[in-house]
């Protein structure tokens, strides 16, 4: 815990986490490999090894088809980069659909990797699986309001907690998985008033993407924070840095010199 400080200098474990609720806002990105996940060593709390990566780096059309090896892979790549955050899987979809599956896949993110939770979308209906995996000592983090496993079945990415009816439900969905023993929610793109309102009727940590100011911490996508992703921006995602026209720039200037036989110079010469 960095309470009050920008740096993270233990091993973040769920005991952290949970103290930090109501004292310091949480702070998680996604990483996919070990390189950034080494930049992201001692400042953020948690790394999500997301199923976005099968948007961000695979360049699919949503994550639907992300496979229990593909996250193994990413997750040891991660695991090998951080020591410090606490490291997630993202479960995929179809890979916890029962209890015998997800128990199955979970232990194998377990037994294969360093992670030390996995996370799942769903609220009260996804309660059970919650339970089974939490009663074989797998962490959860859960994920409600905007799921984007839900894409097709919802019929696109629909903003949640537009009115008090829809708020009624997904404090219930951020109370069964309390119950269940998760031991944070991820709430996803949802109004300010119905993310504060989730967060105050829990004692486990809510990390918000798009949900507001007011949950207990807050999560973004490493490549949409960083600027690498330009196909498009949801309005709450704020770019940190302009990454993808660094990387253009600092790569038209290698291509120009390569050209012009201006590098390697003597300084980079054996
Ligand atoms: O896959 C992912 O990156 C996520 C975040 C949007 C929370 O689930």
């Amino acid at each position: 815990m960095s309470i009050h400080t920008d740096k993270v200098a233990k091993k973040v474990t769920l005991s952290t986490l949970s103290k930090m609720k109501g004292v310091e806002p949480i702070t998680m990105v996604t990483a996919y490999d070990a390189l950034f996940a080494k930049l992201f060593n001692g400042s953020v709390d948690m790394i999500l090894v997301g199923d976005s990566l099968n948007m961000s780096f695979l360049g699919k059309e949503d994550t639907l088809s992300a496979t229990m090896e593909q996250m193994i892979y990413h997750t040891k790549a991660v695991c090998n980069g951080a020591t410090l955050p606490l490291v997630i899987l993202d479960m995929p979809f179809g890979t916890y659909t029962n209890e015998s599956d997800a128990v199955k896949n979970a232990t194998r993110a377990y037994q294969e990797t360093n992670a030390q939770a996995v996370k799942i979308e769903g609220g009260k209906d996804r309660a059970n699986i919650v339970k089974a995996l939490t009663s074989n000592s797998i962490a959860v983090l859960g994920h409600i309001g905007l799921m984007p496993q839900f894409l097709r079945s919802d019929g696109g990415y629909k903003i949640r907690g537009k009115s008090q009816e829809d708020i009624d439900i997904l404090i219930e969905d951020a109370k069964a998985l309390e119950e269940a023993g998760a031991f944070a929610i991820v709430v996803e793109g949802v109004k300010e008033e119905a993310g504060k309102a989730i967060t105050k009727a829990v004692n486990i940590p809510t990390i918000g993407i798009g949900a507001g100011l007011h949950t207990d911490g807050q999560v973004l996508v490493w490549s949409d924070a960083f600027g690498f992703f330009e196909d498009f921006k949801p309005k709450f995602v704020k770019q940190y840095c302009k990454g993808a026209k660094l990387i253009r720039e600092s790569l038209d200037e290698f291509v120009s010199e390569v050209k012009r036989r201006e590098f390697p110079t003597k300084e980079f010469t054996y």
